[in-house]
C-alpha cells in the first residue's frame, strides 16, 4: 500500500527531519515501495487519510512527541515507532528522568530552573559543570555546558526559550555512549568524540572531525551491561519498535541515563544508520525494518 513518510514538521529540528525523512524516503522508494513525502508544516494532517501507512521521520514537539502518534491512532493509520504515550514521555527529559529514577535506573543528578529560581542553590546543590537543557528539544538545541556558576541564569534563559522549565543536568565526564535499537535487536554502541566542548548540534551535523568509534573499544561484558541498561530504559517509558539510548560513562565505569530518542536521526550524519552499517544493515534493509515496526 501507499507509504506516507512524514518529514520537516513545525519544530526547530525541522532542517535535521528533512534529511532524515530524505534519507529513508530515498531507501523505501528503491526497495519499490510506493512511499511519498508528507510535510505536516505543508499539508493538513486530515490529507493522511489517502495512505495505508506512515513512516514517521519527524523531530522533535509536534511529530516525536506523541501529537503526530494520536492523530494518527484516531485516524486508524498505523506508524513506525513508539505510541502515544512513549512518544510524549521519550521528548519530555525531565519526565523519563523521574520515571528512570523512580525504577532505579541511573540518571545524572538534576534540577529544574524556572523563571525566577536561585540558580545559586543549584550550583550549591549539583556542583560544576552543569548542563543545561531545554525540557522538550532535540539535537541539543538550546543545550550548553556551564563551567562557572555565573553563567547559569543566562543559560537557563536561552533553554526556556524554547519553552516550559530549563533542566539543570550534573556533568558526567565520559565518554559517552549510544545504543541504537531495532525491533528486538541492539545494534553496537558506539562511542562519541567530539572536538567541540560536546556533542552539540555543530558536532553532530556540520563538523567533520566528529568520530564515531565502532567498535566503541568496551569489552564484552561491559558493552552487554549497557545495552541491557539501554534496553531497561527504553522499556520503562514504554517506547518500542526503534529507538536511540544516549548513555554518559564516568571514570569508574558507572553509566548514566543522558535519554531515550524515539525517532533518531537518519541522516547521512546521523547514529542509527552507522550503527546498523557496523552489523551488516545497510540502509534499505534498516529502513525495511523500521517500517516493520508499524505492523503491531
Ligand atoms: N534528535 C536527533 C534527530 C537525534 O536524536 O538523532
Ligand atoms: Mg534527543
Amino acid at each position: 500500500g501507499r507509504v506516507a513518510v512524514l518529514m520537516g514538521g513545525h519544530s526547530a529540528e525541522r532542517e535535521i527531519s528533512l534529511a532524515s525523512g530524505g534519507e529513508c524516503l530515498a531507501a523505501l522508494q528503491a526497495m519499490g515501495v510506493e512511499a511519498t513525502a508528507f510535510d505536516p508544516a505543508e499539508r493538513p494532517v486530515a490529507a493522511l487519510a489517502d495512505y495505508d501507512r506512515a513512516f514517521i521521520a519527524l523531530h522533535g514537539p509536534g511529530g516525536e512527541d506523541g501529537v503526530m502518534q494520536g492523530a494518527l491512532e484516531a485516524m486508524g493509520i498505523p506508524y513506525t515507532g513508539s505510541g502515544v504515550l512513549a512518544s510524549a514521555l521519550g521528548m519530555d527529559k525531565l519526565r523519563s528522568k523521574c520515571i528512570w529514577q523512580a525504577m532505579e535506573l541511573p540518571t545524572p543528578a538534576f534540577r529544574v530552573l524556572r523563571h525566577g529560581d536561585d540558580p545559586q542553590a543549584v550550583v550549591e546543590a549539583l556542583g560544576l559543570p552543569l548542563f543545561v537543557k531545554p525540557l522538550r528539544e532535540g539535537s541539543s538545541m538550546g543545550t550548553a555546558r556551564v563551567d562557572r556558576g555565573a553563567d547559569l541564569a543566562a543559560a537557563a534563559e536561552q533553554a526556556r526559550a524554547f519553552g516550559g522549565a530549563a533542566l539543570v543536568e550534573r556533568c558526567i565526564d565520559g565518554p559517552e555512549y549510544t545504543l541504537a535499537l531495532l525491533a528486538d535487536r541492539d545494534l553496537p554502541a558506539i562511542r562519541i568524540e567530539v572536538d567541540e566542548p560536546f556533542y552539540d548540534y555543530r558536532a553532530k551535523y556540520q563538523s567533520e572531525s566528529t568520530r564515531m568509534v565502532l567498535p566503541c573499544g568496551l569489552d564484552v561484558a561491559a558493552e552487554a551491561r549497557m545495552a541491557q541498561l539501554a534496553r531497561r530504559a527504553f522499556a520503562a517509558i514504554g517506547a518500542c519498535g526503534w529507538g536511540r539510548v544516549d548513555v554518559m560513562a564516568d571514570s569508574e565505569g558507572g553509566l548514566w541515563l543522558l535519554e531515550v530518542n524515539t525517532i533518531p536521526g537518519m541522516t547521512d550524519h546521523s547514529l542509527v544508520p552507522a550503527a546498523a552499517a557496523s552489523a551488516g544493515i545497510g540502509m534499505h534493509e534498516l529502513v525495511a525494518r523500521i517500517l516493520l515496526t508499524s505492523w503491531r
